[in-house]
């Protein structure tokens, strides 16, 4: 049972073209809570037909969106960004219920959600073109930015409300509309901020919501010509098939997909800071999260006192239901990820690994896994090669920087990084040798909305967030205007 202080922000059905719509066939898909099991809600299963009506849509409400004032939009965004955070505390049991996060934690991530609202509502207003030095004195040469059209916007279940504002609200600032697929088992965050852009007066066709059939509405999002871009957050292999399917249309893309972000722990150190970055970057969102460690490389010299103090830590995070008071670790999103994570736990004891702490599934019920620590952890292991998304740390013990630097490239993805040292000539050393497109030095906490967050390699490609974050909705457009001396 969901209970809200504002029920009317509990929704089950596609919002499009400013109505909240059943599907054309009358089917549903449950949803649950992860903690628990129990269905929460029952939700209207859209597919091709409503994502081609949102499509529609969209491309009517692009007419005069796009021909609104920047500060007229921005408007529009800043009414939308204060009615998000009046609504935190629902916002947040409502993530919480279907996600599993700790409530404090999904607070926070309403906060960071709505900060790409009022970010995007101010960046609304610096859309700048150039005027370059001409190439014959007859001649003017000027560029404009516009709109790119309809944008998809599919998101994953991580982060069910900050994937979605990060893409609506740029998209929205540049002048795009949108018809967003949320992820099946997290709708009703994306849902209720459906109906809160509705509240903000936000056009009709200018945001729509279909949750359902992934591939009916995949399918239509990506073939449809009325939609010129697709944005995804979620795993590689899904954002290749994606990237394929958009090539038809030769839709413009941006992809923000998996990690296997490398965590270096250096000899100079400071051993204390090491081990709260590694806890924040490694269990935040219990390990389900693209940013998150995957890898923990510590130099010798620091190993056992790391070690020590890192295993301590996680052994006072209490695991439990997201709800209950003093909780750090929540349930994973399903049985089969549990299920996933304790395979790869098992391939890497099988092949040596040591367990240091945690390393099976809790007696809290099917989709809680102990906080791990995995020690004696070699490259041959699925653990340091695929991307854990659970509350899983394997650790390298490593003796050189050029090691490290070695080890920790040697992935496909280029997604985020982290290391810690108080060398400065280090520092910038290492910074500038890892193939990521995120590093945080000393630090293990990144995200925000006034940095470019986006990965390199088979991570993706794009920049979401910061000033860098509207480029991807905009195209440019170069005028050359002829005949001045005349
Ligand atoms: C993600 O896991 O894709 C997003 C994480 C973040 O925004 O920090």
């Amino acid at each position: 049972m969901i209970t809200l202080t504002d029920k009317d922000l509990f929704k089950t059905k596609g919002y499009i073209n400013g109505q909240w719509m059943e599907s054309s066939d009358q089917t549903c898909f449950d949803v649950d809570n992860p903690a628990t099991g129990e269905v929460i809600a029952t939700v209207a299963r859209c597919g091709s037909a409503e994502a081609r009506k949102a499509i529609e849509a969209a491309h009517t409400a692009y007419g005069s969106w796009r021909q609104l004032t920047a500060l007229q939009r921005a408007d529009y965004l800043y009414k939308w960004y204060e009615l998000i955070m009046t609504h935190l505390e629902d916002l947040a049991y409502l993530l919480t219920a279907e996600q599993g996060k700790p409530l404090a934690e999904a607070g926070n991530e309403i906060r960071y959600g709505a900060g790409y609202i009022r970010w995007f509502a101010e960046e609304a207003r610096r859309i700048y073109g150039d005027t370059i030095p001409q190439a014959a004195n007859d001649k003017r040469l000027v560029c404009i930015k516009q709109p790119v059209g309809v944008v998809a916007c599919i998101t994953p279940w991580n982060f069910p409300n900050a994937m979605l504002t990060r893409k609506i609200a740029p998209a929205l600032a540049a002048g795009c509309t949108v018809v967003c697929k949320p992820a099946g088992s997290t709708p009703l965050s994306a849902l209720a901020l459906a109906e809160l852009a509705h509240r903000a007066g936000i056009p009709a066709g200018v945001v729509n919501v279909v949750a359902g059939s992934t591939r009916a509405i995949g399918n239509e999002l990506t073939a449809n010509p009325l939609v010129r871009k697709l944005t995804f957050t979620g795993s590689t292999r899904v954002g290749k098939t994606l990237i394929k399917a958009c090539a038809d249309t030769v839709k413009k893309t941006s992809m923000e997909l998996g990690g296997n972000a490398p965590f270096i722990v250096f000899d100079d150190a400071d051993p204390d800071a090491a081990v709260a970055g590694a806890i924040v970057s490694k269990y935040r969102n219990a390990g389900q999260t693209c940013v998150c460690s995957n890898r923990l490389l510590v130099q010798s010299g620091i190993y056992d006192i790391f070690m020590e103090k890192f295993t301590d830590a996680v052994q006072k995070m209490k695991l439990g239901p997201g709800t209950e008071q003093g909780v750090a670790i929540g349930p994973m999103i399903t049985t089969d990820a549990v299920n996933d994570v304790d395979a790869m736990v098992q391939d890497a004891v099988d092949k040596g690994a040591s367990i240091v702490t945690g390393g099976k599934r809790s007696g809290l019920g099917a989709r809680f896994y102990e906080p791990t620590i995995l020690g004696r952890v070699t490259s041959d292991m699925q653990v340091f090669r695929e991307e854990i998304f659970g509350p899983v740390a394997p650790v390298i013990r490593f003796d050189t920087e050029a090691e490290a630097i070695q080890m920790a490239n040697d992935t496909e993805f280029g997604l985020a990084a982290y290391f810690y040292s108080r060398d400065i000539g280090r520092v910038w050393r290492v910074a500038e040798e890892l193939e990521y497109g995120i590093v945080g030095i000393n630090e293990g906490l990144v995200s925000n909305e006034a940095a470019p967050f986006g990965g390199i390699k088979e991570s993706g490609n794009g920049r979401e967030g910061s000033k860098y974050g509207l480029d991807d909705y905009l195209e440019i457009k170069y005028l050359c205007m002829g005949g001045v001396n005349k």
